[in-house]
């Protein structure tokens, strides 16, 4: 199995996109789009057939939020990616998951200076990760909160 969760949000605060740094959004393409990519290319030779690729990715890949045109694009080409490599390797299971929000370093950095500790705990996504890695699902996008967990 390959996990690619690694990412960069960018400055913060987020800058719209008509102020954004340019070497700054070139750094976080590098991050969320083209370390994956190395990663999977690193690691297709050595995956079994059914092992399965998970890139973590956001609603900012699919909602135009303000200020998160540089991660949610960024996001967007990662999720394009996942896409086109579950078409040409079906034998892999190759999934995009969004966590939900989770009150992590980077969530506090979108909201400087905001109380985030109504998000949850990045600790309450693991059983839906978990079920998606055990699961049997086709190849796709998901959202966390949609993936049913067996009961204990
Ligand atoms: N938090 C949310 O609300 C939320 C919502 C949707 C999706 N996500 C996604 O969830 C995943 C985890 O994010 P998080 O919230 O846990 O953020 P985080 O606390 O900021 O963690 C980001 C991780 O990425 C690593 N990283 C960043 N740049 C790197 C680089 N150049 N090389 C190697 N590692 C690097 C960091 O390593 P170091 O600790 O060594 O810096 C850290 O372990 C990300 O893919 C994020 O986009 C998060």
């Amino acid at each position: 199995m390959l996990v690619n969760n690694a990412s960069a949000l960018g400055p913060s605060p987020l800058p719209a996109l008509a102020d954004y740094p340019l070497a700054e959004l070139e750094a976080v393409y590098r991050v969320n789009v083209l370390a994956p990519l190395a990663l999977v290319q690193l690691a297709l030779p050595r995956l079994p057939g059914g092992a399965s690729v998970i890139t973590v990715t956001s609603d900012a890949a699919v909602e135009a939020y303000e200020g998160w045109g540089g991660y949610g694009s960024s996001k967007a080409a990662l999720e394009q990616l996942t896409r086109v490599l579950g078409v040409e390797r079906p034998d892999l299971r190759i999934y995009s998951v969004d966590p939900g929000d989770m009150r992590t370093r980077m969530h506090q950095d979108a909201f400087p200076g905001e109380d985030i500790s109504d998000r949850a705990p990045p600790e309450d996504s693991v059983p839906r990760l978990l079920a998606l890695i055990d699961g049997g699902l086709p190849s796709g996008r998901y959202r966390a909160a949609d993936i049913a967990v067996a009961p204990a």
